[in-house]
């Protein structure tokens, strides 16, 4: 077969591998306690899935949906954004687009900037669909590194200007996956003044806002001025309304950006299923309180995690927000032979930082959407480990 150069291109999906690695195991009956994929172990409200339960009663549900949603749904996204941030300026009917899921939006975007030969300014250490989706579009990502003395912010003075002025896009995540990083109003405000100085668009990725700890409220970009002159937003229902499973996301901002989005997802989809609209609609307007309810239990396991790391002998901080600890691995190791080292001695899945880009090298990422008593496990396992010396390099 004559498969496209792009296929070879492509690296395998981190989570591929570690699902893999996970099955083998089970196979082979070990219990393996993972603290790898962002997918929250809790289950979705009942209330949202009475809906589906509901709404695929209704044959109107079963038929094609429209690349753009219902407009019951577009008001929802709108409506979740002025209660949640206060932000009234959002018009459903071109400044709201449903998604797939926020990955699908992420991954499409970049057909609507990128040609052959362009540049797109990614974060690195970053969600690998960024990249992955410039790559599709045969553009060329240029990296923007994230660095612990940076707060673990990208620093657009270091980017050459010939670089900024080829570049068509940046992409923004805060909350961060993976360093759980987050961003104030100044911030955002220089990323706004680059983007306008150089006429780049900004693709901004806020899937983790609403998962905070310790009173910590994230922004979302739009309610910066200049944003919408310049951007987009994606979000998701995956992490706040524990629905990874159904597939619901959103892009807010630019009209011309939206509908550019429209315009190829109309050519490539065919939208969401209705059903699982409606349960959006229930999720975004119905009891808020789940999301608290999720942050408690996300600090309880932050706060036993990062204790643990710590006994170990890790460098890591409380994050104040998203679903991830970002741990340094001790000396003499990588990322992937730590990874590889703890998972021999003590059956625990972490993720090597290295997957999400070279500057990531050097750290590990633990998600804690691992339910509480595999949680309590893997800490008893890590309590017992004593780290070996490090591989001879
Ligand atoms: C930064 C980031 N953006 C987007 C997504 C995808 O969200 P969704 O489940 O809506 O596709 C993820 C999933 O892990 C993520 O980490």
């Amino acid at each position: 077969m004559k498969f496209s150069r792009r296929i070879s291109q492509l690296k395998p999906y981190p989570f591929v591998e570690i699902s893999r690695i996970i099955a083998q195991k089970k196979s082979e009956g070990v219990e393996v306690v993972t603290f790898g994929i962002g997918d929250p172990d809790i289950p979705t409200p009942k209330p949202i899935v009475d809906q589906l339960i509901k709404a695929s009663n209704n044959p109107s549900n079963h038929r094609y949906p429209e690349t753009d949603g219902l407009p019951a749904v577009r008001k929802a996204i709108a409506q979740w954004y002025k209660n949640r941030f206060g932000i009234d300026h959002l018009d459903p009917e071109g400044e709201v687009l449903p998604l797939i899921g926020a990955k699908e939006g992420i991954g499409h975007v970049a057909f609507c900037f990128i040609d052959p030969g362009d540049i797109a300014l990614v974060p690195n250490p970053a969600y690998p669909v960024y990249e992955v989706g410039t790559m599709f579009a045969g553009g060329e990502s240029y990296a923007m590194p994230l660095l612990e003395k940076n707060q673990w912010l990208a620093d657009i003075s270091h980017i050459p200007s010939d670089i900024a002025r080829k570049a068509k896009v940046m992409w923004v995540n805060y909350p961060n996956n993976p360093t759980s990083a987050v961003a104030d109003k100044e911030h955002y405000m220089e990323l706004i003044a680059f983007a306008k100085e150089y006429d780049i668009a900004i693709l901004h990725d806020a899937a983790y806002s609403e998962v905070v700890y310790d009173g910590y409220k994230a922004l979302s970009f739009m309610e910066l001025p200049g944003a919408k002159e310049v951007g987009i937003e994606f979000h998701s229902l995956s992490k706040c309304f524990n629905m990874t499973g159904w597939r619901f996301g959103s892009a807010v901002g630019n009209s011309d950006m939206i509908n550019a989005l429209f315009q190829i997802k109309s050519n490539l989809d065919s939208g969401i299923p209705q059903a699982i609209q409606e349960m959006a609609i229930e999720a975004m307007t119905g009891d808020q309180r789940y999301i608290d309810d999720n942050n408690i239990t996300y600090t309880r396991r932050r706060d036993k995690v990062v204790a643990a790391l710590k006994r170990l002998g890790l460098t890591c901080s409380p994050p104040k927000a998203a679903l991830y600890i970002w741990a340094r691995v001790p000396d003499g190791y990588s990322s992937r032979t730590f990874t590889a080292q703890l998972l021999e001695d003590t059956n625990i899945v972490v993720t090597p930082g290295s997957s999400y880009g070279s500057y990531g090298e050097g750290y590990i990422r633990l998600s804690l959407t691992t339910p509480d008593e595999m949680i309590d496990k893997g800490i008893e396992r890590l309590d017992q480990w004593h780290i070996p010396p490090p591989p001879e390099s």
